[in-house]
């Protein structure tokens, strides 16, 4: 089984939204079983495709909650809600909110914890830079981010790690397949260290595109794909989903 995650970022409206979920009802019978699709749209999507996928396996979630369900927090969102819709999941730590919105180790390590309790899963994202990686520093940067992030963690509930490189990101650069060969082993090895399930699912996000997911999808450790550009048409969507 591997995971196929859909990162919309912020791209569709509600209406692109159903549209999309409708072209993909009308082509999941023709899907192996075995893979599990996840959808991030945007908050103002969510409802949207809540309405479509509700009573279908896609799992659906946000790409951003706060730590904290309601309150007085202008322009957050909220995990709680996103459960009332019949959100599974959340993406928690994208390099983009961790470079443009300053979100720090201490507060995605909130977040996981906050969204676990509620009964979601976190999809927490790692990844290094391109001067990290030129430094020899890529296994370091993992340790330490996964560490920090996942130090409020319930090991025993669930979770799922995506990797992915910051300069592979949007950049039609996709990693070796021996550098995710090696960060996925390593990935696996510092959860098992950590304390959580050595069945942790750990996907590859950057620039993952059909005609590169199924060599990427033969690596050892590599559980699925977190993908930002090619999930944005169902065509390239379900064509990565089939490998
Ligand atoms: P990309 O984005 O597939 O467009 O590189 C991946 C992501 O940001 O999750």
């Amino acid at each position: 089984m591997k995971i196929i995650a859909a990162n919309w970022k912020l791209h569709k409206t509600p209406q692109e939204a159903r549209e999309f979920c409708d072209q993909l009802l009308t082509q999941i019978p023709k899907l192996k079983a075995k893979n599990q699709l996840m959808i991030f749209p945007s908050a103002l999507c969510l409802e949207a495709v809540a309405e479509k996928l509700k009573v279908t396996s896609v799992q659906f979630g946000l790409q951003n909650v706060h730590f904290e369900g309601q309150g007085a927090f202008t322009g957050e969102n909220s995990a709680t809600a996103s459960l009332s819709v019949g959100a599974q999941v959340a993406l928690v730590g994208h390099s983009e909110r961790r470079a443009l919105f300053h979100e720090k180790d201490e507060v995605l390590a909130k977040k996981v914890k906050f969204l676990q309790e509620q009964g979601l899963t976190p999809v927490f994202c790692i990844g290094e830079t391109l001067a990290e990686r030129e430094s020899q520093r890529t296994i370091e940067v993992l340790e330490y981010q996964l560490r920090e992030g996942l130090k409020l963690a319930f090991p025993q509930k669930s979770l799922v790690v995506a990797y992915e490189p910051v300069w592979a990101i949007g950049t039609g650069k996709v990693a070796s397949l021996e550098q995710v060969e090696e960060a996925h082993q390593e990935v696996n090895r510092i959860l098992k260290e950590l304390g959580f399930n050595s069945a942790t699912p750990i996907l590859y996000g950057g620039s993952v595109k059909p005609d590169n997911a199924s060599l990427l999808a033969s690596i050892p450790h590599v559980h699925g794909f977190l993908i930002g550009g090619a999930s944005l048409h169902v065509e390239s969507y379900l064509a990565i989903a089939s490998v």
